[in-house]
């Protein structure tokens, strides 16, 4: 990858649920550059959205450091936590709406609680325009969640993300269960996304291989509590190791 400035920098992550000795994340180190898109790959289970958590600061690390924006999480207060959350923004898998808030209430929510700064009509002008950006039209803005189609959702749910203006973005397997037209719909998002927000680090988890090399600048595969490569897509077509090369022959066949 040669040199770059990081966004997000863990270093000998361990983490093990309840105090037992089986840990999920076993001393992973991972340098995620600032300013591009970074995918984390790997199969089913091996810890991708528990890093995620912790990136986010809603997980403890057992042992070791997390590192944003230059920012050791664990150093700072409860209070100074929640406010650098706020740098933040993230899409889970199933987007998380409130399913008793309007499509717009939902976006106006994180500025209520953060920005108390704003008037009450800036904050919906800065709302209607994440909705805007996301490719929401207004004749939904009124709507409750469950009167979307998924493709609907995962709008209202990035618009809501973008809310605060984030340095990073994360999203947490943001096509797993779509067709492929929404999975292109999505990828396509996510791209735009990250153009539009400049400077803007994005962070996807994705088991979806063709994706990753289709917006990854950056790629780390997890496997067993570890990163087991981190680079770029050239890094990982040239990969001699083993568990790499099955997952990207597979990435390959599936379509
Ligand atoms: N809160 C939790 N308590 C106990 N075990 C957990 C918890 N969250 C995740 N795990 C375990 O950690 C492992 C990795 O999970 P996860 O990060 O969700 O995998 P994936 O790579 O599919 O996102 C799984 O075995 C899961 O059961
Ligand atoms: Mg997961």
């Amino acid at each position: 990858m040669g040199t770059f400035e990081s966004a997000i920098r863990i270093k000998s992550l361990r983490k093990s649920f309840d105090g037992g000795r089986d840990f999920v994340l076993n001393g992973l180190n991972l340098d995620i550059p600032k300013g591009m898109i970074t995918v984390l790959i790997g199969y089913s289970g091996t810890g991708k959205s528990v890093l995620l958590k912790h990136i986010l600061g809603l997980l403890k690390p057992t042992s070791g450091v997390v590192e944003v924006l230059g920012k050791d999480l664990w150093s700072m207060s409860d209070e100074e936590l929640v406010k650098f959350r706020c740098k933040l923004g993230v899409l889970f898998q199933h987007a998380a709406l409130f399913d008793d808030m309007t499509v717009l209430e939902n976006v106006c929510f994180p500025l209520r609680e953060h920005r108390r700064d704003l008037s009450p009509a800036t904050i919906v002008d800065t709302a209607v325009k994440k909705l805007q950006m996301s490719g929401m039209e207004e004749k939904h803005f009124a709507k409750l969640p469950g009167e979307l189609s998924g493709g609907m959702r995962k709008r209202v749910g990035l618009a809501r993300a973008l809310a605060l203006d984030p340095e990073i973005i994360l999203y947490d397997e943001p096509t797993t269960g779509l067709d492929p037209i929404l999975t292109e719909m999505v990828d396509n998002l996510i791209l735009e996304t990250h153009r539009h927000q400049k400077g803007s680090t994005s962070v996807i988890v994705s088991h979806d291989l063709f994706a990753a090399f289709r917006i990854g600048e950056h790629i780390a595969m997890l496997d067993k509590g570890k990163v087991l490569l981190s680079g770029t897509v050239d890094d990982f077509l040239k990969s001699d190791v083993d568990l790499v090369k099955r997952f990207v022959d597979k990435g390959f066949y599936k379509k």
